[in-house]
């Protein structure tokens, strides 16, 4: 059966890469990543990840303890490349091809960036993970997911979150919050929903690249979204 995406820019959070702890890397979401990743390889989807580092540091949060925040942005890029580390590691025991590489050069461990040589490892079936964000400061992992996704010609930016979708409110706050199974980019704005950060969600919007929320948590759900079943909430032109 022929997939409905054919090549795809993954957005994990770093926070959900802790699990159940309350800090650093559960192993068991490693493994949970993993094996809904498989799930894509094996039906041949092109597979891109960008992994955010909220886990283990976070860049704007730096500033009330004294740290500069270029510095705590920076810091904030070097835990993305811890997480990608640990999913590179984790998904290689799982038989996946993966390249690793990273937005600021660490040539020792990670490749550095080069678009075209990022889209042949696509081309060829391993799964690329891009780390250190944007390598520059004052973006987010979401912005870095925007820009690799259009950069790569990706199909569509999957952002997993602990929540299936976008709703009218917070639903973990506000217990009548309805869930959007569709909304434009123009609707997102003009109702005040955050789903990106401005900066990542007019990248998307400029260049017409659909978004679609969904829960990660939920074993599965991956591989429906790209059988084309209807899962979280999709934004587009
Ligand atoms: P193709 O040439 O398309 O087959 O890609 P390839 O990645 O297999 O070839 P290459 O010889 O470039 O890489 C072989 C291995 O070295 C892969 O695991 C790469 O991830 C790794 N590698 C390539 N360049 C770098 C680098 O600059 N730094 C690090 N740490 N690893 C690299």
């Amino acid at each position: 059966m022929a997939t409905k995406y054919k090549r795809v820019l993954l957005k994990l959070s770093g926070e959900s890469l802790m699990g159940s702890k309350s800090y650093g890397i559960d192993p068991d979401m490693l493994q949970h990543y993993s094996h809904q990743v498989k799930a894509l390889v094996e039906r041949g989807v092109e597979v891109a990840i960008v992994i955010g580092g909220g886990n283990i540091f976070r860049g704007l949060q730096a500033a009330d303890s004294g740290i500069e925040r270029v510095t705590g942005d920076y810091m904030g890029m070097m835990a993305t490349v811890i997480n990608a580390m640990a999913l590179q590691s984790a998904m290689e025991g799982n038989g996946i091809y993966t390249r690793l590489i990273s937005a600021i050069e660490m040539k020792e461990i990670a490749e550095p960036y080069i678009r075209r040589k990022a889209i042949r490892h696509l081309e060829k079936g391993r799964v690329v993970i891009f780390s250190a964000g944007t390598g520059s400061p004052y973006f987010t992992t979401d912005s870095a997911a925007a820009l690799r996704a259009n950069e790569i010609n990706a199909d569509v930016i999957l952002k997993g979150t602990r929540v299936d979708g976008i709703y009218t409110s917070d639903p973990e706050k506000d217990p009548a919050a309805k869930k959007f199974d569709d909304i434009s980019f123009a609707q997102v704005i003009s109702l005040g929903l955050s789903v990106m950060d401005m900066t990542a969600f007019t990248l998307c919007q400029e260049n017409n690249l659909p978004i679609i929320v969904f829960d990660i948590n939920d074993h599965g759900n991956l591989i429906r979204i790209i059988d084309g079943e209807k899962v979280g909430t999709l934004v587009q032109g």
